[in-house]
């Protein structure tokens, strides 16, 4: 969580080159409770920013990772990230930006409608593997929880609001290995494998009286009267369709006698393959950092837990994300309700300025008689 002495424990990036945006502590402009909801904000637009902080390292050797944190899009993003990414020890923090190399990527993303996304991103032998399935985030203005929890069994469960929105088994849903299987490569379709499920009927011959011109001369036009033949040259009929055409001869289709059904491509072990049964291990965890670009500032992070008990991140759900969203919730409805009065209100004040406006020039014209009926067309 961030209290009042929160920089004091995490480290701003100074890389060359780029103006990084400042955090601040907030809870924002709705919350259920104004210290206890208070995070770190990002706060100027169209910035980087690059922020972490190192913890006692540890290793998820035959444990529970668990990786959770609440982000909170107050200001309506347009488009932004809203992950963490966690280290092992080698990161120069003050040094961190965009390509320092990390172990886990996690949370949400947004750029416009196209992409509301939560990336699962493991660093694996050097390179980054991105989930491959879609995992859509929450695009409201309120505080969600993302939670991965990663198993050494190999499999994974990624939760928004305490609820499993994607699981499975990590070498399934990543490209950390080659597949199993591949095509044989020495197999080949043999050359006389029939594939045609149909094929055209040798016996079936075009009847005698099939061909018919596509067009013919109008039977029921005539030679109009005045038609010279010496200037207009010889009348000859507009063509029309022919009612008799049949179009292209085709050979009707039965089925092949000979068809063997598709041709399955064998598979073979493949030989590049060789099991990983510690796809989920990573020897040094260390570092949790938040590495974003944001257009529209304003989001707020809180409660960043890495832990390897499932039970207390859930805890955490229970006792510390579901009474911030639902309290935030009454407040900001309220907030609406109470805008939507003010904006009612001071539309009727507009309206009621025009109307006095309008009474007086009528005064002047058809004097006080009128008055009355203004105040009648109000009530
Ligand atoms: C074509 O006709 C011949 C003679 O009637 C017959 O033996 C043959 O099976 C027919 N072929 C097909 C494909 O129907
Ligand atoms: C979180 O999910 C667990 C089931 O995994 C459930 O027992 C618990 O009530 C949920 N808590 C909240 C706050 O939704």
């Amino acid at each position: 969580t961030f209290s009042d002495a929160w920089e004091k424990e995490w480290v701003y990036s100074q890389h060359p080159g780029k103006e990084f945006g400042k955090f601040v502590l907030s809870a924002g402009k709705f919350y259920n409770d104004a210290e206890k909801d208070k995070g770190i904000q990002t706060s100027q637009d169209a910035r980087f920013y690059a922020l972490s902080k190192k913890f006692t390292p540890f290793s998820n050797k035959d444990k529970d990772l668990v990786i959770q944190f609440t982000v909170k899009h107050e200001q309506n993003i347009d488009c932004g990230g809203g992950y963490v990414k966690v280290f092992d020890c080698s990161l120069e923090q003050t040094n961190m930006h965009g390509e320092s190399p990390y172990l886990i990527m996690f949370g949400p993303d947004i750029c416009g409608p196209g992409t509301k996304k939560v990336h699962v991103i493991f660093n694996y032998k050097g390179k980054n593997l991105l989930i491959n399935k879609d995992i859509r985030c929450k695009d409201d203005v309120f505080t969600h929880l993302y939670t991965l929890i990663v198993k050494p069994d190999n499999t994974y469960d990624v939760l928004i609001d305490n609820e499993s929105v994607q699981n499975g088994n990590l070498e399934d849903d990543w490209d950390f290995l080659p597949p199993k299987k591949i095509k044989d490569p020495e197999a080949k379709k043999p050359e006389d494998w029939d594939d045609r499920p149909t094929i055209a009927d040798p016996n079936d011959t075009k009847p005698e009286d099939w061909e018919k011109p596509e067009h013919i001369p109008n039977p029921d036009a005539v030679k109009p009267a005045d038609w010279d033949d010496e200037m207009d040259g010889e009348w000859e009929a507009p063509m029309i369709d022919n009612p008799e055409y049949k179009g292209v001869w085709a050979p009707k289709q039965i089925e092949n006698p000979d068809y063997k059904g598709v041709w399955v491509h064998p598979e073979i072990d493949n030989p590049e393959y060789s099991p990983d049964p510690e796809l989920y291990y990573k020897p040094e965890i260390c570092t949790i950092g938040f590495d974003l670009w944001q257009v529209k500032s304003g989001t707020i992070f809180d409660n960043v837990l890495i832990t390897d008990d499932i039970a207390t991140a859930k805890k955490y759900a229970e006792d510390i994300w579901k009474p911030a969203f639902e309290g935030e919730k009454k407040m900001k409805e309220k907030q609406d309700e109470e805008e939507r009065k003010a904006e009612e209100a001071a539309a009727k004040d507009k309206k009621k300025d025009e109307d006095d406006d309008e009474d007086e020039d009528e005064e002047e014209t058809t004097g006080k008689a009128e008055e009355h009926e203004h105040d009648h067309d109000e009530l």
